[in-house]
């Protein structure tokens, strides 16, 4: 099988931060690191390192930083024929990681919003039937709309991990077979309080498997057979920048590239998670081919 990730590349700036700045106020951070970022190019190198047949279609800026992001995916082994020139500048995030691992972070997304209808039909032109589309929410609406429902007409299944969340996304669910939210997500989107219930509530309205992750927690999963939960691995958190892209990427290797149950996928998305949180970085953090291949079956 094969999984497409359509969805945002990023150049990540991060810098540690005793506190959050407030409006008016100046602080001084730490530890700069450039690294490659973005919720579609993290889920697709993660993919990628799970051994696991992906693509990344992503737009980039017109600029050198292009150049910089596809020596980065090229490095970990993803074709960069699929990085698409659009708009001026590539996009970037700043990001503000906090003493207990936790963040803020602000991303331009231009390249991003500059990706149209026709370009996200074409781009899943090459999924068909046990084939996956993995998407997230910086794409605009009518765009993750359109490669959503292209890829379900060609006999693809769906995942869509819609962060940033924005609340208009619930119109999308019905195109989509696995959703997967964190907690805040998940109330904003259900307007239920626990998880579960809000799984409930959002299964409702199409995806046949609902994933809630429940950050230190663990995650719970919503599927035909019931609900299965699974407590969070310990651990501490230095920065906790990508570890949903990593538990996103890893639940979809384990669930619709090795076959696995929702339990065993969930648990394995959850240590891998684990493993992003505890080191400092994006990519930098995430789990290795070896550190991967010990939480999931080879296939
Ligand atoms: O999910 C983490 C990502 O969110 C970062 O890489 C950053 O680019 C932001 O989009
Ligand atoms: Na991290």
């Amino acid at each position: 099988m094969r999984v497409l990730v359509l969805g945002a590349v990023m150049i990540d700036e991060a810098m540690t931060v005793a506190t959050f700045p407030n409006p008016g106020a100046t602080v001084i951070a730490g530890a700069p690191q450039r690294d490659l970022g973005g919720k579609g190019a993290n889920q697709a190198i993660v993919l990628k390192r799970a051994a696991v047949d992906v693509r990344l279609v992503a737009p980039v800026g017109e600029d050198a930083d292009a150049e910089w992001v596809a020596e980065a995916l090229t490095s970990e082994g993803i074709e960069v024929a699929d990085l698409v020139p659009l708009g001026r500048s590539t996009d970037r995030s700043l990001i503000f990681v906090g003493p207990g691992g936790e963040n803020a972070i602000a991303s331009i997304i231009g390249a991003a919003e500059a990706v149209d209808e026709r370009l996200a039909r074409e781009s899943v032109d090459l999924l068909g039937p046990g084939d996956l589309l993995v998407m997230q929410g910086n794409l605009t609406l009518d765009a993750t709309r359109a490669a959503l429902d292209a890829a379900r007409a060609q006999g693809a299944a769906t995942l869509l991990n819609p962060s940033p969340i924005r609340a208009e996304m619930a119109a999308l669910f019905p195109l989509v077979d696995c959703l997967i939210v964190n907690e805040g997500e998940a109330r904003l989107l259900s307007g239920k309080d626990t998880p579960l219930e809000a799984a409930i509530e959002l299964r409702e309205d199409g995806p046949g498997t609902v994933v809630v992750t429940l950050g230190r927690l663990g995650a719970l999963a919503l599927g035909d057979d019931g609900p299965v939960e699974i407590a969070g691995e310990p651990v501490k958190a230095v920065d906790s920048t990508g570890a949903g892209d990593t538990f996103a990427a890893v639940f979809a290797a384990a669930r619709y590239d090795r076959g696995l149950s929702l339990g065993d996928s969930l648990a394995a998305a959850t240590r891998a998670a684990a493993i992003t949180v505890s080191r400092k970085g994006t990519r930098a953090a995430f789990p290795t081919r070896d550190e991967l291949a010990a939480i999931l079956p080879g296939r």
